[in-house]
């Protein structure tokens, strides 16, 4: 093949330049420019994201037609979830999470659960092929059917693999991982943003033209973003991220975009001995370990997609021996802890201006929701107190900065689950008259302040501390 033309292009405003400069000149940004091949016959390449119609002929919103997404679900119920229902033909799935995570064990799984029919390509550009296999008998997956439906390459060069897929013509390519994947018309390495983008885009041509559903796996940055390019998220179909704490078992799958489907659904999983399995109660998967109440600790119910979870948020308040009190959160939003820091002081008459404070959820989870605010706030308050919370008891809601109290999104739906996983007890907000009066073995208890809620939620009696335990 001819070595393709190449342009310098500013990932920053899209400026193309002939030869690579360190700053753009038209917009002055840094380090932006990255090569890029230019297509010698931009017609026959219609834009790779609109190929499911035929051709540049208009189709009527009314004809259902080929537009009409195929699913092929895997066959696991916490990733169909996920998807929304099952992988789609000709769609392109981006899978993130940091190292070790678990996404090489899940895509092999996922491979097996489709492999029946027309086979799973498994190109890999990471491990050797008898590595791939190790890991396929671990999970039991080399006997029967699926050992042979499922072909493992070790490839990294994108034309290569695009023709074994036009050749073996699978019901799923996994290319693990688009970092190792290069293709030569470029000079930059594999996994520069250059040529992950021009990766990605070679992909997306073969899912759309071929109808293959195609899953790359993408190595994240420390800060936890995809590395490459920010516009590969744009590209592909469906973005998914694996996280967790990876000392513990507890992986959680979720969409941080998905054309086919909802965002907002998540999966659980274990990580154990035969790979990851589906855990069969996720609302409580995320509590933590320990018996009875103990200060600091607050079981919230929060929402994920459809499916409310009991999480268990755990605060340490301790006096400070620096000039500069340290705030340290995990798994919940650093700036609504420093927020509520300062609502407990000046509302609350919780000052913790000489306090170190410590916040995370169990179990590795991140969570987002502003309902985490006030069982945030009452782990603090609990932990400055040294007093647990009433037995049974949880609570969810906003905290604004007077102090008051916000409600929630399904409201009834939370609490509910919660009263079916033994809770006796809700602390929730008054404010827009959405508690409901009763849920069946729960004592909702509403309140209008963050004060209130307190005072509401605290177990009397002397401090933990000073019982001797
Ligand atoms: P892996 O899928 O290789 O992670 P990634 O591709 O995201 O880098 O998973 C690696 C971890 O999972 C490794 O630490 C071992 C663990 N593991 C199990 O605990 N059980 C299993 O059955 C398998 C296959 C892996
Ligand atoms: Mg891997």
């Amino acid at each position: 093949m001819a070595r393709a033309e190449s342009r310098y292009v500013c990932q920053s405003c899209g400026a193309a330049v002939l030869r690579w400069e360190g700053q753009c000149r038209t917009c002055g940004e840094w380090n932006t420019l990255v090569e890029t091949v230019v297509r010698e016959t931009p017609k026959a390449r219609s834009t790779p994201s609109v190929g499911f119609g035929n051709g540049s002929t208009p189709i009527a919103l009314s004809h259902a037609g080929d537009a009409a997404a195929i699913r092929t679900p895997v066959g696991i119920g916490e990733f169909d979830r996920v998807l929304g229902g099952g992988l789609v033909a000709g769609s392109v799935v981006l899978i993130g999470g940091e190292p070790g995570i678990g996404k090489s064990t899940l895509l092999l799984q996922v491979a097996a659960g489709i492999a029946e029919g027309a086979g799973v390509l498994y190109a890999t550009g990471e491990e050797s092929p008898g590595q791939v296999r190790l890991r396929a008998e671990r999970l039991g997956l080399t006997t029967g059917t699926v050992g042979d439906a499922v072909r493992v390459v070790a490839e990294t060069g994108v034309a290569r693999i695009i023709d074994l897929a036009r050749e073996a013509r699978p019901g799923l390519l996994v290319v693990d991982s688009i970092q190792t994947v290069g293709s030569d018309e470029l000079d930059g390495a594999p996994g520069s943003v250059g040529q992950v983008r021009e990766v990605a885009l070679r992909l997306m041509e073969l899912a759309k033209g071929e109808g293959i559903p195609v899953v790359l796996v993408g190595h994240v940055t420390k800060d936890g973003t995809l590395a490459g390019p920010k516009t590969l998220e744009h590209l592909v179909d469906v973005v998914l991220s694996i996280e967790g704490d990876r000392s513990g078992a507890l992986r959680l799958l979720r969409a941080a975009k998905n054309r086919f489907g909802s965002t907002e659904e998540i999966g659980v999983f274990e990580m154990g001995e035969g790979g990851l399995a589906e855990v069969p109660d996720p609302a409580r998967a995320f509590l933590g370990e320990h018996d009875g109440p103990a200060p600091g600790s607050v079981v919230a119910p929060v929402l994920e997609g459809t499916r409310p979870l009991m999480v268990e948020v755990q605060a340490l308040v301790a006096p400070t021996g620096a000039p500069t009190p340290r705030r340290t959160a995990s798994g919940v939003d650093p700036n609504r802890l420093a927020l509520l820091v300062a609502v407990l002081g000046r509302r609350a008459g919780i000052g913790l201006s000489g306090h170190d404070v410590y916040a995370n959820l169990a179990g590795g989870l991140t969570v987002a929701e502003p309902g985490l605010d006030l069982p945030l706030a009452l782990a603090l308050a609990s932990s400055f107190r040294d007093r647990p919370l009433i037995s049974g008891t949880i609570a969810i809601g906003e905290v604004g900065l007077l102090g008051e109290l916000r409600s929630v999104t399904g409201l009834e739906r939370r609490l509910r689950e919660a009263a079916r996983l033994g809770f006796t007890r809700a602390v929730v907000p008054r404010a827009g008259g959405r508690a409901p009066e009763r849920v069946e073995g729960l004592e909702v208890v509403t309140t209008g302040s963050l004060a209130d809620a307190i005072r509401a939620s605290l177990a009397d009696g002397p401090p933990v501390g000073t019982r001797g335990r």
